[in-house]
């Protein structure tokens, strides 16, 4: 991939999701500091107000354990920008006991991917009016090679619950969903592309005291990245000027991977999990197919 951090993002309108800490705050910071009207999308109110206010942006808050709450973000968001060149579909995460959200599913699967995948929906309208094209850039793990989905327990309601596949199965939708709104975007200036950060010292472990702990740990930090490391791919997917190149495309950090995972490549099930998705979040299966 080739270096497109440097880009210039001058009367760009840019969304990040997860915007509040980690690395969705490092590419916010970089996108405002390359010239981006950057939306910053968080949970908390205080870390996601502190790092707007930090670069002269407006914060959004959204929980995407409530998909009525990803519904009013959408409206704001389309409210207050007339124009969205970028969506960083951040936000993650994993919890190391079974959770449920509010809307009944299983929370690693509602915040990594049923929430970014409605957004999405709702934003991919102003989208496809971005006068250069846009671009969707999706926030994945090395873990989705692990993944498996069942698409009648998406929820998974079978067996044991086990974090880290449920983890690796929620990222992998990331990126069948990558791949399928890639295919239903040809023609209409949106691409998409998703990506592995890297192991990075961030806030992600905060649900688990025992992963938190050994993330911490001086030693393992010392082995891992930084936020704004694992914000480069993000920040040079979404610069880069051959957006065709990359349409699709899942990144290993800088390098192009062809998905290893059966169900990564398999086209038929993308349009069946993009079905079953638009079901679990209440849209209709309306987009362009
Ligand atoms: N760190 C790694 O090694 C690593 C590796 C592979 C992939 N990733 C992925 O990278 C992305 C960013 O993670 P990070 O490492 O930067 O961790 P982080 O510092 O914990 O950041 C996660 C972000 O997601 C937001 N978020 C979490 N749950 C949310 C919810 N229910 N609703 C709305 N926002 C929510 C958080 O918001 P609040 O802070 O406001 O709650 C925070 O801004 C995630 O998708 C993660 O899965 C990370």
């Amino acid at each position: 991939m080739s270096d497109s951090s440097r880009a210039d993002f001058t009367g760009r309108t840019v969304v990040v999701t997860g915007a509040s800490s980690g690395i969705g705050a490092a590419a916010a910071r970089r996108f405002a500091a390359l010239g981006a009207t950057v939306a910053v999308v968080g949970r908390s109110h205080q870390k996601t107000g502190a790092v707007a206010a930090e670069i002269g942006a407006e914060a959004h808050l959204v929980d995407f354990g409530r998909l009525d709450d990803v519904r009013r973000l959408a409206g704001e968001l389309l409210t207050r920008y007339p124009r969205i060149d970028v969506l960083a579909n951040n936000a993650g995460g994993f919890f190391t006991s079974r959770k449920e959200s509010a809307d009944g599913h299983e929370l690693t699967f509602q915040v990594n991917h049923l929430a970014p995948f409605l957004l999405t929906n709702l934003l991919l309208d102003r989208l496809t009016e971005a006068p250069n094209g846009s671009r969707v850039v999706n926030t994945a793990s090395v873990e989705y090679r692990k993944g498996r989905l069942e698409l009648d327990d998406l929820d998974r309601t079978r067996g044991r619950y086990r974090w880290r596949e449920t983890y690796a199965a929620a990222k992998l939708a990331t990126v069948v969903f990558t791949r399928e709104l890639a295919r239903r975007g040809q023609g209409t200036g949106v691409t998409a592309s998703a990506f592995h950060p890297g192991s990075i010292a961030s806030d992600v472990a905060r649900d688990s005291t025992m992963m938190r702990a050994f993330m911490g740990s001086r030693l393992v930090k010392s082995m891992m990245a930084t936020p704004e490391q694992g914000a480069e791919p993000l920040l040079r997917l979404a610069g880069t000027p051959d957006a065709a190149a990359v349409d699709g495309a899942y990144f290993d950090r800088l390098d192009r991977e062809e998905p290893r995972n059966p169900q990564a490549t398999d086209l038929a099930f993308a349009q069946r999990l993009w079905d079953r998705s638009a079901q679990l979040t209440g849209l209709a299966a309306t987009a362009p197919g």
